[in-house]
């Protein structure tokens, strides 16, 4: 009996991530890798899983999140490991934690990292970084740092674009990042603190960017009737930086643009012959993001997520707080403000189409500590596992695990992850296809989703029996 492995799963039904279709095998890990896999009968090892009716899958890369600070205040990373995700992309839509500016959480969208500034509190990227490396989580990250973040902690007033000085200073910032192992930058010129920047502000900021070989990741100026102006403006970026673009979270937002992304994934698709795009989708028709009153008009339906003067109202409908505060609803925004919210303004044909979409990567967007959150922070991964490619077949269960693992490790650059091959990570998820199911909707969104069996990172099992074990095995993963 050969006993030299880790661990071994036995009986697995393999998706290999890479888009074949799934094969009967065992797999061996050792030091943290896939040793082999195949017919491993007569292997042993000190730890074994019998998969016999389970998938095993490379474990899931979330590529949009707001974690930056969930990886130190719940370095067990529920919300994330209950999915079956082994890997966070932070940083996205503008805004880290690093540089952090002084007092942060007063400029909102910021806050949605933290309300009170307690982790406002790293002077750079190589700090923060130092810092993960001393307390590791239970998952892999890889983070992008925010423009938004950088014009925060630089400008003196955000209703204007940056000066020369101030432009060279956050392209410190972000060489700085760069250096220290930041995978790119993301930008979030939808939000009032940064829509003041213009095109050659954000080129100027994220020349580093370039320098490194890292990725430029956009939440989008506009994503609703000037969405297709938008494209053009992320594109021109990512073509005078020479750099790979993400767009964020696409969507054609209000019942105007409904049905446009058919608009939208032709002029991706179009520019994609040019230059290296690609774009991430949550599984809901939804959004979530700080409270804003020019929602109000887009939305069909509105739910506060967390408020600070009136933490009463998380989990109610905006019209039903304007009731009980005897105001209109755009009244009761500025009464309980600073706040978060959930906007029904999406179109279920369009986040069929985009999910579908080739070039389509799975992002939850989960915001980890809004008090009554959006359910995509818990149910994204299994919503599509289960209802998206199971339940309405709107594509196979091979493509749906490729879109949240070997596709984004292959366009984020996370070598030797995301795919199940010898000698790649062990970072591994097992679920059972039949039952698999987000649980978290929007009555209650902090629920965790049924039928994740194990989850395991850098060969060690972070989430297995319903719970976290405990093991904090994830390390900062770097581009390359
Ligand atoms: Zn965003
Ligand atoms: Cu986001």
């Amino acid at each position: 009996m050969n006993n030299n492995y880790d661990l071994l799963i036995r009986n697995a039904t393999v998706i290999d991530g890479t888009r074949a279709p799934r094969f009967e095998a065992d797999i061996a890990v050792r030091d943290g890798k896939i040793a082999d896999i195949g017919s491993l009968k007569n292997a042993g090892a000190a730890q074994v899983i019998d998969a016999g009716g389970l998938i095993a899958a490379p474990g899931f890369i979330d590529v949009h999140t707001h974690d930056d600070r969930l990886l130190f205040s719940d370095p067990a990373m529920t919300p994330k490991a209950s999915q079956g995700v082994t890997t966070v992309i932070a940083g996205n839509c503008g805004i880290s934690l690093a540089h952090s500016p002084k007092d942060g959480q007063k400029t909102p969208p910021l806050d949605l990292l933290d309300g009170d500034g307690a982790w406002f509190r790293f002077p750079s990227f190589g700090a923060y970084r130092e810092e993960l490396a001393a307390k590791p989580a239970a998952l892999n990250a890889a983070c992008l740092v925010g423009h938004t973040t950088f014009r925060v902690a630089t400008m003196d007033r955000l209703d204007r674009a940056a000066t020369p000085g101030e432009i060279a200073k956050m392209r410190e910032m972000a060489r700085e990042s760069m250096a220290s192992g930041a995978i790119g930058v993301s930008t979030g010129t939808a939000y009032p603190p940064a829509a003041s920047a213009p095109t050659d502000e954000i080129i100027e900021v994220c020349r580093p960017v370039g320098e490194f070989g890292g990725l430029y990741v956009t939440h989008m100026r506009n994503e609703d009737d000037a969405v297709l102006d938008s494209i053009e403006e992320t594109c021109a970026i990512g073509k005078a930086l020479n750099v790979p673009v993400v767009i964020s979270h696409h969507k054609t937002v209000g019942v105007k643009n409904h049905g446009r992304s058919t608009e939208t994934l032709a002029l991706i698709e179009k520019k994609m012959r040019a230059q290296q795009v690609c774009l991430d989708c949550y599984p809901y028709i939804a959004s979530s993001t700080v409270l804003r009153d020019d929602r109000l008009a887009q939305s069909t339906r509105i739910i506060v997520t967390w408020s600070k003067p009136h933490p009463e109202f998380s989990g109610v409908d905006l019209d039903e707080v304007a009731r009980r505060l005897g105001v209109s609803q755009k009244e009761a925004v500025e009464k309980i403000r600073p706040a978060g919210a959930i906007y029904f303004m999406l179109d279920e044909k369009d986040v069929q189409r985009i999910l579908s979409f080739d070039e389509t990567m799975i992002g939850s967007d989960g915001l980890p500590h809004d008090a009554k959150p959006h359910p995509r922070l818990w149910g994204t991964f299994p919503r599509v596992l289960g209802h998206y490619a199971r339940d309405l077949k709107l594509f196979s269960l091979e493509t749906a695990v490729y879109k949240m693992t070997g596709f984004p490790a292959k366009r984020f650059g996370l070598s030797g992850r995301g795919v199940l091959q010898a000698g790649a990570h062990a970072d591994i998820t097992l679920f059972d296809p039949n039952t698999i199911i987000d649980a978290a909707d929007f009555k209650n969104g902090s629920a965790p989703a049924k039928g994740v069996h194990t989850v395991i990172v850098n060969g060690a099992p972070v989430w297995a029996g319903g719970k976290s074990t405990g093991i904090l095995s994830g390390r900062l993963l770097t581009r390359g």
